[in-house]
């Protein structure tokens, strides 16, 4: 049996319409059950779905109470689905239900971990009238995904998926609204396969995702790097932090020559400034979205890390320099070796030592 899970939180207008489109284009083609799962919503949502049942429709709806969010709805909608096969969509329409029997016969014929109903590839689109914001936020969410996953939209809502891969899913952490895409990265799905849809835009009722959920993807994507590829996916954030590190430095330097510092004393507090700059986000996200740890202790020890690293990037310039002919001519290179070389271990020392003790691996 196929269910289909679908969140709702203020759809009211939306329930009725969505329903009769599903019962038009799946009645008498198979077993299918409908499954709501309603955050509690002060309109007539819930009462719709109640209504639609009485009058004998395939349809139920869970409410939760005291929670919101779209990932943990559909997550409980899995749960407590009946079906082996589970699907989920949004309840606006912009899911096209005409889309689904294909999907599930496409599962089922190619055996498939995830079947998605995808905007992005050939035959797929978007409605007309799309702001270029919109379109090119879209966008920009997908490719900064492309690392984790090569399916083009793995950001949608519209998706199928058996049961039994449902389950393999450990860890999962429902906090972002990407549900597919953590659940490509979690189940693992290997075979995941994308048929073109039609994406309208809603008709009735509000989207509610806002630029908050916007700025909780990039959370959630860290998330997913670090799950996937642990010590590497730090040591990117820990370079991209570095980075700019470097730029606090230089400008810390000149602000404090204009102010009439000896280069010396100058040159001490740009270290120490970019040095502390560097510690908060390291703190706060490279090492853990949640910060349990107390501070001071861990930036202690940051400072002793970097004081170290500063020391192997010194020795490794000079020994460059005065040991391989080549560098006495090319003394930059030299630098940049000492530097790439004082970065891995600083970011080894931060990773093993400054920045120890329980991590958030989910
Ligand atoms: N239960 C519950 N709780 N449902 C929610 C919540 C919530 O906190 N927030 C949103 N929903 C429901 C809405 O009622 C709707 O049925 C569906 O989730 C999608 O919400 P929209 O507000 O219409 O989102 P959207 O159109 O901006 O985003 C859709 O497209 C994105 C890709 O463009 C969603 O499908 C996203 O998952 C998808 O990433
Ligand atoms: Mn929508």
């Amino acid at each position: 049996m196929l269910s289909i899970i679908i969140p709702t939180y203020c759809e009211e207008d939306n329930v009725h319409p969505v329903v009769a489109r599903i019962r038009a284009a799946l009645d008498s083609h198979l077993e299918y059950e409908i499954v709501f799962v309603d955050d509690n919503s002060p309109d007539k949502t819930v009462a719709r779905v109640t209504e639609l049942q009485k009058q004998g429709a395939p349809v139920r709806v869970i409410v939760r109470q005291d929670e919101r969010g779209l990932s943990s709805a559909i997550t409980r909608g899995f749960r407590e689905a009946r079906g082996d096969l589970l699907l989920c969509m949004d309840a606006d329409l912009s899911h096209p239900p005409e889309a689904i029997l294909e999907m599930v016969r496409t599962q089922q014929a190619q055996q498939a971990d995830m079947v998605i109903g995808s905007r992005y590839i050939a035959g797929g689109k978007t409605e007309e009238g799309w702001g270029l914001f919109r379109w090119l936020n879209s966008r920009v969410a997908g490719l900064l995904a492309r690392p984790l996953t090569a399916v083009r939209d793995a950001m949608t809502g519209f998706f199928v998926m058996p049961r039994p891969v449902f389950e393999r899913a450990k860890d999962l952490n429902p906090i972002g609204y990407k549900f597919a895409l953590e659940l490509i990265i979690k189940c693992p799905c290997r075979k995941v396969v994308e048929i073109p849809i039609f994406f309208a835009d809603r008709q009735r009722g509000e989207s509610k995702l806002n630029l908050r959920e916007q700025a909780r993807y990039i959370l959630h994507l860290k998330r997913l790097y670090d799950y996937r590829y642990g010590r590497a996916s730090r040591f990117v954030q820990f370079c991209l932090i570095g980075a700019s590190g470097v730029v606090v430095n230089l400008l810390t330097y000149a602000i404090l020559l204009r102010l009439g510092l000896m280069p010396g004393l100058a040159y001490a507090l740009a270290i120490w400034v970019s040095m502390t700059w560097n510690f908060w986000p390291n703190h706060y996200l490279t090492f853990d979205l949640t910060a349990h740890h107390p501070v001071w202790p861990r930036y202690g020890r940051f400072v002793v890390t970097c004081a170290f690293g500063a020391v192997v990037n010194w020795s490794i310039t000079m020994a460059l320099l005065h040991n391989v002919a080549w560098f006495s001519a090319h003394e930059y290179i030299a630098a940049l070796a000492g530097i790439a070389t004082g970065t891995v271990f600083n970011f080894l020392i931060s990773h093993d030592w400054a920045f120890r003790g329980p991590r958030l691996t989910k």
